[in-house]
């Protein structure tokens, strides 16, 4: 299981001193949206050119121009483009082309999907690395990916499964036991005072279940 640490609401600064803290424990550095938004590429090039070793997803959220968008990203050298798992399976198949030209990958967010393991299937077909149960920032205080997590593993596997909304050290054990390949923490680490060692925890647990 790969950890993902999203770093959505923060400064440039504050995203690269929050990954020296926990450089060591995670594999994948996301650039989340509200740092997309705010700083552009920008931000995805100069995370990736200071810490080269660390695999980089930018979560653009593509829902239309896909080729064009994800083309976008992976000049600035990310190494995953995020794509709507609802949108047009054109749009989607242009962020697929764009990553397979430079032999990048993709993870479909699967946020106000419906029809879950019909879609997921479906994406899997049309060449999408990762499907990613998700629940919304602004749903979290009501909802949660746990029960997703559990059609989606059964549908696509653990090794083409992420998990993202809301996820602590304290629900981490809810996630554990279906392996998803991706866990996806972003306020579960960058909103705690010790980021080091939520981290290390957070590491600890997956680790245990390999
Ligand atoms: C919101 C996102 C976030 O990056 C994702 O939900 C992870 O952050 P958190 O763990 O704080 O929910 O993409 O749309
Ligand atoms: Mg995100």
């Amino acid at each position: 299981m790969k950890l993902q640490i999203a770093l959505d609401t923060v400064s440039m600064q504050q995203a690269v001193n929050i990954i020296k803290k926990v450089h060591k424990y995670i594999d994948i550095v996301e650039v989340g949206t509200p740092m997309i938004i705010d700083f552009g590429m920008e931000a995805v090039k100069i995370i990736k050119k200071t810490f080269p070793d660390i695999l980089v997803l930018a979560d653009t959220k593509i829902m239309d121009a896909g080729e064009y968008e994800a083309k976008m990203v992976f000049e600035a050298k990310a190494d995953i483009v995020t794509v709507m798992g609802i949108t047009h399976v054109e749009t989607i198949l242009g962020v697929v082309k764009a990553a397979s030209e430079v032999n990048k990958m993709v993870l479909a967010d699967m946020m106000c999907v419906k029809n879950l393991e019909e879609r997921a299937k479906r994406l899997v077909e049309i060449g999408v690395d990762y499907i990613c149960v998700h629940t919304a920032v602004d749903v979290q205080a009501t909802e949660n990916p746990y029960d997703e997590l559990a059609r989606i593993q059964k549908t696509v596997g653990s090794k083409r499964c992420a998990i993202a909304g809301g996820i602590t050290i304290d629900s981490i054990n809810k996630v554990v036991d279906y392996k998803p390949e991706i866990v996806i923490v972003g306020g579960g680490i960058t909103g705690q005072k010790n980021k080091k060692e939520v981290a290390a925890t957070f590491r600890q647990k997956l680790d245990i279940y390999g």
